[in-house]
C-alpha cells in the first residue's frame, strides 16, 4: 500500500511542478488578451500531453526505485475468448498507472512452461506471484520454492488441488456451473415433453479443475435422472478442438444423439459450425439442444439468436478481487483464503425461470440485446 501511495504523490507533484511552470511563462510573456488566450490554449494541450508522459515517466522512476508492486502473471494461454477476457482484466488492473510493473507470461497451455515462468518470476525477485494453474495438480515443489522465496502466490481462476501454499483463491465455482447445467436440462427436457435425453459432451482442457468441475456436476444429475451420455472427449477449450470432436461425432453417432454438452463458448463455436456442415440442426428450433459455459459476448449473441439454448457464465472478471487481496497483503492485513466470483445462467427462452443448485434457488436470465451491450466481455 505505502509503495503504491508513494508512486502516486511523485506523478502528482511532478504534473503540478509542469502546471506552474507553464503557466508563469505565458503570464508574463504577452500583453495581448487574444494572444494570451490562444498562448493558454496551446499551453493547457502540451500539458495534457505533459501529464500523459510524466505519468510514464513516474511509473518509470517508481519501478527504478522500487516504489511500484512488481506482480508476475503465469497465464494458461490464449485459448478462449474468456481467456483473452481475463488477461485484459489482469493487465487493466495491474497497469503502471495503477502503480503495477506487471510480468505478463503466456503459458500457451503447456504446463511446463508454466512452471518455469513461475521460477523466473523467483528468480526476479516479484513482490506477488500470480497463477492460473492450467492444471489442478503437480505444485507443492515450485510453491515451496515461492513460499521460500519469500513471494506470496495468489491462484486466479482454476485450482491447486495438491497444496496449499497459496494465499488466496480467487474463482468460479466450476462444480456448480456443471450442476446448473444439468439441473436447467432436467426442467427444459421437462418442459418441452422430451423424455429421452442422449448426451455428448465435449469436456475441457484435461486435468484443469474447470473441465474436472463441469464434467463432475453435470454427470452427477446425468446419473440420477438415469439420462445416457454417449461419449464425452476434450477439445482442449479452442474452436478448432470443438469442431474436431463435433465432426468425429457427427459421423459416429448420426441419428444417435438430442445434446450437446460444450464445456466452453469457443468449443461451442465449432461444434455448431461442424453441426452445420453435417447438415445437424441445433438450438431453439433445432433436433439437437446446445448448452455452453462461459458467456461471453458472442456466445449471447447466439443465444439470442436461438442456436445456443442455455449459457452457463464463468466470470473472467477477477483481476480486481485479486488486487484486493494484494492490497490487503501490503496493509498487513489477511486476506479470505477463497473469495468466488458472481455468475449467472442465460437462455434463449423464458420457460425454466429458475433452477435449484446446492438447495439455493438460481434465476435463467433471458438474454436480451440490452444484457449484451452492457456486458463487460
Ligand atoms: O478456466 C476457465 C476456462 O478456461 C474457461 O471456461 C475457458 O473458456 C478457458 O479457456
Amino acid at each position: 500500500m505505502k509503495r503504491k501511495i508513494v508512486s502516486v504523490l511523485v506523478c502528482a507533484a511532478m504534473v503540478a511542478t509542469m502546471a506552474v511552470g507553464c503557466g508563469s511563462s505565458s503570464d508574463t510573456a504577452d500583453t495581448s488578451a487574444d494572444a494570451a488566450a490562444t498562448e493558454d490554449a496551446a499551453d493547457d494541450a502540451a500539458a495534457t500531453e505533459d501529464a500523459a508522459a510524466d505519468d510514464a515517466a513516474a511509473a518509470d522512476d517508481a519501478a527504478a526505485t522500487g516504489d511500484v508492486i512488481t506482480v508476475g502473471f503465469a497465464q494458461v494461454g490464449h485459448e478462449s475468448d474468456w481467456r483473452t477476457a481475463s488477461t485484459q482484466s489482469c493487465q487493466d488492473v495491474f497497469s503502471a498507472e495503477n502503480g503495477y510493473d506487471l510480468q505478463f507470461v503466456d503459458c500457451d497451455n503447456d504446463s511446463a512452461v508454466q512452471l518455469e515462468a513461475v521460477r523466473g518470476f523467483i528468480e526476479q525477485d516479484v513482490d506477488y506471484i500470480i497463477i492460473d494453474p492450467i492444471v489442478s495438480t503437480g505444485w507443492d515443489t515450485v510453491l515451496t520454492e515461492c513460499e521460500d522465496a519469500g513471494i506470496p502466490v495468489i491462484v486466479i481462476d482454476r485450482t491447486i488441488d495438491d497444496s496449499d501454499k497459496y494465499v488466496s483463491w480467487v474463482g468460479s465455482e466450476f462444480k456448480t456451473e456443471g450442476l446448473a447445467a444439468g439441473e436447467w436440462l432436467k426442467a427444459y427436457a421437462e418442459a418441452k415433453g422430451i423424455t429421452e435425453l442422449n448426451i455428448l459432451v465435449i469436456e475441457g482442457s484435461t486435468g484443469a479443475s474447470a473441465t474436472i468441475g463441469r464434467t463432475d456436476g453435470f454427470k452427477e444429475i446425468a446419473d440420477r435422472e438415469g439420462w445416457n451420455i454417449i461419449d464425452s472427449q476434450t477439445g482442449d477449450f479452442t474452436q478448432e478442438g470443438g469442431q474436431t470432436v463435433m465432426e468425429s461425432y457427427c459421423k459416429s453417432y448420426e441419428g444417435q444423439f438430442n445434446v450437446v454438452i460444450c464445456q466452453n463458448d469457443n468449443e461451442a463455436f465449432g461444434a455448431m459450425d461442424a453441426m452445420t456442415a453435417a447438415g445437424v440442426s441445433y438450438g431453439v428450433d433445432g433436433d439437437v439442444i446446445l448448452v455452453s459455459f462461459d458467456g461471453c459476448r458472442t456466445a449471447l449473441d447466439y443465444c439470442l439468436a436461438g442456436d445456443i439454448n442455455a449459457v452457463f457464465e464463468c466470470n473472467p472478471m477477477a483481476a480486481p478481487m485479486v488486487e484486493e487481496v494484494i492490497q490487503a497483503l501490503e496493509a498487513g492485513e489477511t486476506p479470505e483464503a477463497e473469495i468466488y466470483v458472481e455468475e449467472s445462467c442465460f437462455a434463449n427462452e423464458d420457460i425454466v425461470p429458475t433452477i435449484e443448485v446446492n438447495g439455493e434457488s438460481k434465476e435463467m436470465t433471458v438474454v436480451t440485446q440490452e444484457l449484451i451491450d452492457a456486458r463487460p466481455f
